[in-house]
């Protein structure tokens, strides 16, 4: 590849984002609109609501985009676009802006699996230090708040799946139990800021192995945190119907839950790492922006010598440039679609 420029949108969920990206590697533009605050004042994600939000955010979203990469249409090799997984409305919004730039612009159309895109935020050069790129082959961890799962690659764009969720994905299970300990959506980054002001580090929640599998279950642990919350809350003074836990409390029972959850996914994937011959490990995907998930990994990676490779938290979450990262490649090996381009809510990366 040289000079290939890619024009990538994501709209799978609830972040607006194009990205120009060079050779799948070099960030030019990546403009993220997102609607967490919107989403915050309901709790969660309200599907309608992201999808007319898509609509008002994309045309401002990508003007920006234009005038940070600096580059012209004559520029641009392709557009690429996420076709799935993710909400149907909102995968749709970025779909048909996506083939109406394509179609004004004579330019072709690259279908993007948004999971590829969490996987391939591993290649893109960081804007303060050059990453490493990493090493086939590898076993890749991708925690979001849709996604959990372990695959391992021995070249590009080839997958096997080794492990995944057999329940809630690990974001899911940060957010749930967020709402649980009465933190603002989403959970996920609010347990671990109010994790690391935990005084006392002796709360213990259980850990769900599945065995010698590289499967991964958080039902049972947010059970046990709904439990041991609940019980809690009806031990305090009797001031009122709930009365909420002490925010030093919230702090110990956050702490204990994120680190029954970086527990089971580190250990899972190290011994994946050693199992596969692993020369680098990659984790991606909205929950390796958690500081803990990514020095644990890290560290255990390292001493395994096989490198741990994950982008900055930016690019961990939902962003446009993954997706231009992964469609270089795509596009390399002769992806194209038409412009009967449909949203793939479902779309799998990889089967076992
Ligand atoms: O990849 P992503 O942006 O969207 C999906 O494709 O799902 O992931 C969003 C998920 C949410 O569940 C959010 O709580 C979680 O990633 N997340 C985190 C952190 N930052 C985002 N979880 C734990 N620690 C964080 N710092
Ligand atoms: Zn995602």
């Amino acid at each position: 590849m040289s000079g290939e420029l890619i024009l990538a949108v994501e709209s799978s969920c609830d972040e607006t984002s194009i990205a120009v990206v060079e050779d799948g590697r070099h960030i030019l533009a990546n403009v993220v609109a997102s609607q967490v605050a919107m989403h915050a004042a309901t709790g969660g994600i309200v599907p309608e609501v992201a999808a007319r939000a898509h609509l008002r955010w994309i045309v401002p979203t990508l003007d920006e985009a234009w005038d940070n990469a600096g580059v012209t249409w004559d520029d641009v090799t392709a557009v690429a676009v996420t076709e799935g997984p993710g909400l149907a409305g909102s995968l749709l919004v970025g779909i048909n802006f996506a083939k109406t730039l394509a179609y004004v612009h004579g330019k072709p159309l690259v279908p993007v699996n948004h999971l590829e895109g969490h996987l391939y935020a591993a290649w893109l050069a960081d804007d303060t230090r050059e990453l490493a790129e990493p090493l086939f082959p590898l076993v890749a961890l991708i925690v979001s708040g849709g996604h959990t799962f372990l695959v391992e690659m021995r070249d590009h764009l080839t997958y096997r799946l080794l492990g995944e969720t057999v329940d809630d994905a690990a974001g899911e299970a940060f957010d749930k139990v967020g709402r649980l300990l009465g933190l603002p959506y989403p959970g996920g980054p609010e347990i671990m800021k109010t994790a690391a002001g935990a005084v006392r580090n002796d709360v213990v929640f259980p850990r769900a192995w599945l065995g010698d599998t590289f499967d991964f279950s958080f039902s049972g642990l947010k059970t046990a945190a709904r439990r041991t919350i609940a019980g809690e809350r009806a031990e305090g003074p009797p001031t009122g119907e709930s009365p909420p836990l002490p925010a030093d409390r919230v702090a110990e029972l956050a702490y204990g839950f994120q680190e029954s959850v970086v527990d089971v996914l580190v250990t899972k994937t190290l011994r994946a790492a050693k199992q596969a011959g692993a020369r680098s490990v990659v984790l991606g995907g909205g929950v390796a922006a958690n500081r803990v998930l990514r020095d644990r990994l890290a560290d255990g990676a390292r001493a395994a010598g096989c490198p741990l490779v994950v982008p900055r938290p930016g690019l961990c979450t939902d962003n446009g440039a993954m997706i231009g990262a992964a469609a270089a490649r795509r596009w390399e090996a002769g992806a194209r679609a038409g412009l009967d381009l449909d949203a793939k809510p479902s779309l799998p990366l990889a089967r076992r």
